[in-house]
C-alpha cells in the first residue's frame, strides 16, 4: 500500500508520521508514503498554485493545472483518456464540502493499492477536478479547518493501522469504536484501586464469557450516552434491546 500525499506544506507530516505505531510501521516497509509538493508542478516563477475565483466573492482557489500536471506524473489518467487507469486507486481530495469520513470508509481505503490524497486549502479546488478524474471528496467532520493537511493524516492514521501487522493486536483493531457500528467498552489498566475507585470485579475474574457480555453490555451504554444514533442501525440481541428499553426508561 502507497499513500502520496499532495499538499502546499510538507513539513506538516515528516514528524507526525515516524511517531508512534505508524513510524514504526513505515520502518518495516509496511506501507509507503510520499509527500508530493504541489509547487513541484507551478509553471511559473512564483510557483503559484491559486489564482481568484472567476464570479469573485474574495478567497483563493487552487487551479487545475498543476494539480493535474501533479496527479499525470503519479501515474493518474483523466477518466477520458485511453491506457491503462490505475486499478485498485483512490483519488481523495480533502475539503469541508465532501462526505464524511468514517471507519466503513477507512475499511474501503486500507484495502486499496494506492492512497492519493490532494489536501485542499483557501476556497477549495477548481470544481473541474472533479469532471477530469474520478475523485471522492471527504470532510472529517463537521467544522471547517485552515487546510487540509490534518484531515490527510486523520485518513493516513485510520486507513494504516487498518493494514495487517500495523497495529500489532490486529484482534484489538476489529474490536474497535466504530467497527460494528458500536462505541469501544471503557478500558482499565494498574492499580486495581486509584483514589477509591475501583476497578470492576468482572474484568479481573478471567471469565472470558463474563468479561465479552461486561464489556458489549457497557459499550451499549456508552453508545446510548455518546451516540445514540448509531444505536438505530446496531444488530442488537433480545437481551441488549431490553438493556436499551431500560435506558431509555430511566431518562
Ligand atoms: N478542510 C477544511 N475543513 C475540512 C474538514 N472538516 N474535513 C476535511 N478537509 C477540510
Amino acid at each position: 500500500m502507497k499513500y502520496e500525499i499532495i499538499t502546499l506544506f510538507p513539513d506538516y507530516f515528516r514528524r507526525s508520521l515516524r511517531q508512534s505505531l505508524l513510524g514504526k510501521a513505515l520502518d518495516k516497509g509496511l506501507f509507503e508514503i510520499e509527500m508530493v509538493n504541489l509547487r513541484d508542478f507551478a509553471t511559473d516563477k512564483h510557483r503559484a498554485v491559486d489564482d481568484t475565483p472567476y464570479g469573485g466573492g474574495g478567497g483563493m482557489v487552487m487551479m487545475i493545472e498543476p494539480l493535474d500536471r501533479c496527479l499525470r506524473s503519479l501515474g493518474w489518467k483523466p477518466r477520458t483518456e485511453s491506457g491503462a487507469a490505475r486499478v485498485d486507486s483512490v483519488l481523495i481530495v480533502t475539503s469541508a464540502a465532501g462526505k464524511r469520513f468514517d471507519q466503513e470508509t477507512a475499511v474501503r481505503y486500507s484495502l486499496c493499492r494506492n492512497v492519493t490524497i490532494v489536501c485542499g486549502h483557501y476556497l477549495g479546488i477548481d470544481e473541474r477536478l472533479g469532471e477530469l478524474y474520478d475523485v471522492e471528496e471527504v470532510s472529517i467532520g463537521d467544522y471547517v479547518l485552515t487546510g487540509g493537511e490534518p484531515a490527510a493524516a486523520v485518513i493516513v492514521d485510520a486507513t494504516a493501522r487498518l493494514i495487517p501487522k500495523v497495529v500489532g493486536n490486529f484482534e484489538s483493531a476489529l474490536g474497535d469504536s466504530y467497527m460494528n457500528q458500536m462505541l469501544g467498552s471503557p478500558s482499565f489498566t494498574r492499580p486495581p484501586e486509584y483514589a477509591g475507585l475501583k476497578v470492576p470485579e468482572v474484568l479481573q475474574s478471567g471469565n472470558h464469557a463474563e468479561i465479552r457480555s461486561y464489556r458489549r453490555r457497557e459499550a451499549i451504554v456508552r453508545c446510548y450516552a455518546n451516540r445514540p444514533d448509531l444505536l438505530e442501525k446496531a444488530d442488537l440481541s433480545q437481551e441488549e434491546t431490553e438493556l436499551l428499553e431500560t435506558l431509555r426508561k430511566s431518562k
